[in-house]
């Protein structure tokens, strides 16, 4: 955050910010500089290649438009409404949160805080307190990004609904504080282009479309990695390997079809913390046990169920299409998950 921090003491200006942001993309002459902190935050993340290379791209074009504008040059408008859509679980939120901080560095945004609203804290209860709770949650994240999830909810009860006021009250909010609001709709992909297709005037006002595509099964073993060694935790190979055959079992394998395990990164995350709470159910019943074990999560750690679970067919479920695990697959994994946790148990 040192080039936030400088700007917020006015220690340079936002052109100077720009210029920097730019040396750090590649932009500039000379030595290529180290991508700031918070682009850094960014690329840390596992897979999203095509969401990274979107923000730089967002970066490039906005401190080129600034050199065009310091040369005399025309300008294009740099507008930074947002639509992000994807999946449950595949890191609208995360991405959002480290924007924040990246456009507040390259001189975008005065604060770069980020304010996460879902349809209850817009939307009141009767006429006039939409628009004051709108207000409100605006006035929050002046500086920095208001983030709306779930924003095609605004729209649920079409015409007559307070919803409709709220969005009403946001598009004025980026009229009238365009150089200091960013403003991101965040959803699922269906439900936002149907409410961007009922709105075409929003369409028009959100320029950056961020598509969110599922994590790969590799992906998501990656981040289960990064997830634990963030906790100080590692994998036991086997339990590596049990992971990797459900996560890729689940549907998620090459040329299987799309909407694999539901919750994506959301359900890694909620195994690993599952995990931990397993790990030292295990380790308590012991005495004593040594700093490796502490460290190491078995493959009895994991509850793989609601991974396998996952890729059968529930009953009555949403629009995403989930592939049955075929029987000798099942047994394959079921055998390599007995094997390992018959091998810890021993
Ligand atoms: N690429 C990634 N690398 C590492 N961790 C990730 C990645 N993507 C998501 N996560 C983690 O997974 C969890 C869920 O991500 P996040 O909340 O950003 O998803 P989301 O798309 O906002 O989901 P939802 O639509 O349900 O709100 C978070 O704990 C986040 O830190
Ligand atoms: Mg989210």
């Amino acid at each position: 955050m040192a080039l936030c921090a400088a700007l917020a003491a006015g220690a340079i200006s936002p052109p100077h910010a720009l210029a920097e942001l730019a040396r750090g993309l590649g932009g500039g002459g000379g030595a290529p500089a180290a991508s700031p902190p918070s682009l850094a935050g960014l690329d840390a993340l596992v897979g999203l290649g095509r969401v990274k290379a979107l923000v730089r791209e967002v970066l490039a074009f906005a401190a080129i438009q600034e050199r065009r504008r310091a040369a005399g040059l025309k300008a294009e408008p740099v507008v930074l409404h947002m639509v992000f859509s994807g999946n449950p679980g595949t890191g609208k939120t995360t991405v959002a949160r480290i924007l924040g901080a990246v456009l507040c560095e390259a001189g975008l945004l005065p604060r770069g805080h980020v304010v996460e609203v879902e349809r209850a804290d817009l939307v009141g209860e009767y006429i006039g307190h939409t628009a004051q709770k709108a207000r409100e949650q605006v006035r929050a994240a002046q500086g920095g990004i208001l983030f709306v999830d779930e924003a095609y909810s605004l729209a649920r009860g079409g015409e007559r609904d307070f919803g409709k006021e709220a969005i009403d009250t946001l598009v004025k909010a980026m009229e009238d504080r365009k150089h200091d609001l960013v403003i991101i709709l965040a959803g699922y992909r269906d439900e936002m282009q149907a409410f961007l297709g009922v709105n075409p005037g929003l369409r028009s006002r959100f320029p950056i479309h961020i598509d969110f595509p599922d994590y790969t099964p590799d992906e998501l073993l990656d981040i289960a990695g990064v997830m634990l060694v963030a906790r100080d935790y590692r994998l036991a190979p086997a339990a590596r390997a049990a992971l990797a055959a459900a996560l890729r079992a689940a549907g998620r394998g090459a040329g299987a079809p799309p909407g694999g395990p539901p919750g994506n990164a959301r359900m890694v995350r909620n195994l690993v913390e599952a995990a931990i709470r397993r790990q030292a159910l295990r380790l308590a019943a012991r005495p004593a046990c040594g700093r490796e074990e502490l460290v190491v999560m078995e493959a009895a750690d994991l509850d793989l169920h609601e991974i396998t679970a996952a890729a059968q067919p529930a009953a009555g479920a949403g629009s995403a299409p989930r592939r049955e695990v075929p029987p000798d697959v099942a047994l394959a994994l079921r055998q390599l998950w007995d094997t390992a946790t018959g091998a810890v148990q021993h």
